[in-house]
């Protein structure tokens, strides 16, 4: 009865997407246990490009069944945008399920990201203004709206109403917005109720029961281990557990049932967003690895800040997901550097740290400490094996692999599905 977890090990966008649609037929049902729309993942299938933002990427895998668990926060008018969409392509997604518990984004609540953001000036988090924040924020609260409560009109009007009694004022007393009519909200999120009771299911019963038949379960992470709420650069995080833990209470199986934990983790490191980040760079070799990498968001087509790879964070994901197997992505986007250098350890204030400092400040205070390792020039993209790698290239990755204290299992040298070596395998 696998039940893989699947996480991001720096600040997002690692190539989880590519890593769970790589797990393809073998897999049974691929979970989403966190996050919402603020994801994105790009996945590239015969040279057909797919971007996901909320729906789990084994949709795009056929007898693979994609669950919405718990954990998550749902924007109706996105899911069914992607779902529309899809359908368009020829990708089935009648397998969808949505578990019951999982929370709605009111429209408010993505009013409420925005205005918040503007109203925070410089302190900003830099958000995807998805509404993701408002509504976790509303859960904790208990002033949520559940996907269950837009089957009873009655139901759904008492909550709506309770959670306006709140949000109204402070739209109004601080924001100097107009308040919101119960009825609007009630009228928009009903009209998705038809639509979506079919999907609705109690997606830990079902999950309790697919792996107690020997099934494969991949709980697939949105964000990643530094954008925590938890573990992550607090406050500049997304409002979610995107770790390993996050996977049990989002999806609502036991962590008895983990049988494996796969980190992604791109060959340098990048960030969207506000917020610490030792290793970027702010010159020309930044803007190289954006080029070479690509690196705009998938979600806002913002430019991801870049740069080198951060042994200690990738450590510190390995220590706090229980890494049993990584995937090392991207690494054909180094090709043409001299040298590479990777970070160690950071100095702050003059002493050495080894593993991140206890607090924010601390490793928003951090300089990297780089042991510069040698480049290579061959194209990799055609590399299957690691025998296929230039010696330089193989040399980077079992360094790193030293470092972060985990095996890599699979190497990413391309977008593609194809584009991977195997190192061993994850199932
Ligand atoms: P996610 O959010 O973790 O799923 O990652 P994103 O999809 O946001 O960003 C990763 C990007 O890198 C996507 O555009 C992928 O197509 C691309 N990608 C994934 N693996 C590789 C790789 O090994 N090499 C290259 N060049 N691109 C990759
Ligand atoms: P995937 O799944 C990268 C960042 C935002 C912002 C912070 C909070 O594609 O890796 P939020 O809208 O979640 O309240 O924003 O988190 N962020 C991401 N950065 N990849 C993502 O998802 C992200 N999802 C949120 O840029 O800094
Ligand atoms: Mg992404």
């Amino acid at each position: 009865m696998p039940a893989i977890v699947l996480i991001g090990a720096q600040w997002g966008d690692e190539g989880k997407g590519k890593a769970t649609d790589l797990l393809g037929s073998r897999v049974d049902a691929v979970v989403k246990f966190n996050g919402g729309n603020n994801a994105g993942h790009t996945i590239v299938i015969e040279g057909e490009k797919y971007a996901l933002h909320l729906l789990p990427s084994g949709i795009l895998t056929p007898g693979c069944a994609p669950i919405i668990g718990n954990g998550v926060v749902i924007d109706l008018g996105v899911l069914f945008e992607e779902i529309d969409g899809l359908n368009a392509r020829g990708v089935d997604t009648s397998e969808l399920v949505v578990s019951a518990n999982a929370h709605v984004i009111p429209s408010y609540n993505r009013t409420l990201d925005k205005v918040t953001e503007r109203f925070l000036g410089n302190s900003k988090i830099g958000t995807t203004g998805r509404g993701i924040g408002p509504t976790y924020a509303d859960k904790m609260s208990r002033i949520g709206i559940r996907v269950q409560d837009l089957f009873d009109e009655d139901v759904l009007r008492a909550k709506v109403s309770g959670a306006l009694n709140l949000k109204n004022q402070v739209l109004v007393k601080i924001y100097n917005r107009k308040a919101v009519e119960v009825e609007s909200v009630v009228a928009e999120l009903s009209a998705y109720a038809e639509r979506l009771r079919p999907m609705v299911t109690d997606t830990s019963l079902l999950l309790d029961e697919m792996l107690s038949a020997g099934k494969t379960v991949v709980l697939e992470a949105g964000q990643a281990t530094l954008l925590d709420v938890d573990h992550g650069t607090y406050p500049f995080v997304t409002s979610s557990n995107a770790t390993a833990g996050g996977a049990c209470t989002g999806s609502g199986i036991p962590p008895t049932r983990i049988t494996r934990v796969v980190a992604v983790v791109k060959a340098y490191t990048t960030r969207v967003g506000q917020g610490p980040f030792p290793t970027e760079l702010l010159d020309e070799a930044g803007d190289r690895l954006r080029e070479a990498g690509a690196e705009f968001g998938t979600t806002t087509g913002r430019p991801r800040r870049c740069g080198w790879f951060d042994a200690p964070v990738a450590r510190y994901a390995t220590r706090v997901n229980g890494v049993t197997d990584f995937v090392l992505t991207k690494l054909d986007v180094l090709t043409g550097l001299a040298e590479v250098p990777v970070c160690v350890a950071y100095d702050v204030d003059g002493v050495r740290h080894d593993e991140l400092p206890m607090t924010q400040a601390e490793f928003a205070r951090a300089t990297p400490i780089y042991e510069t390792l040698p480049g290579w020039s061959e194209d990799i993209s055609g590399a299957r094996t690691l025998d296929d790698l230039p010696r330089n290239a193989r040399d980077y990755v079992l360094a790193l692999e030293k470092m972060i204290k985990a095996p890599i299992s699979v190497i990413g040298v391309g977008p593609g599905r194809d584009e991977t070596i195997a190192v061993r395998d994850l199932i």
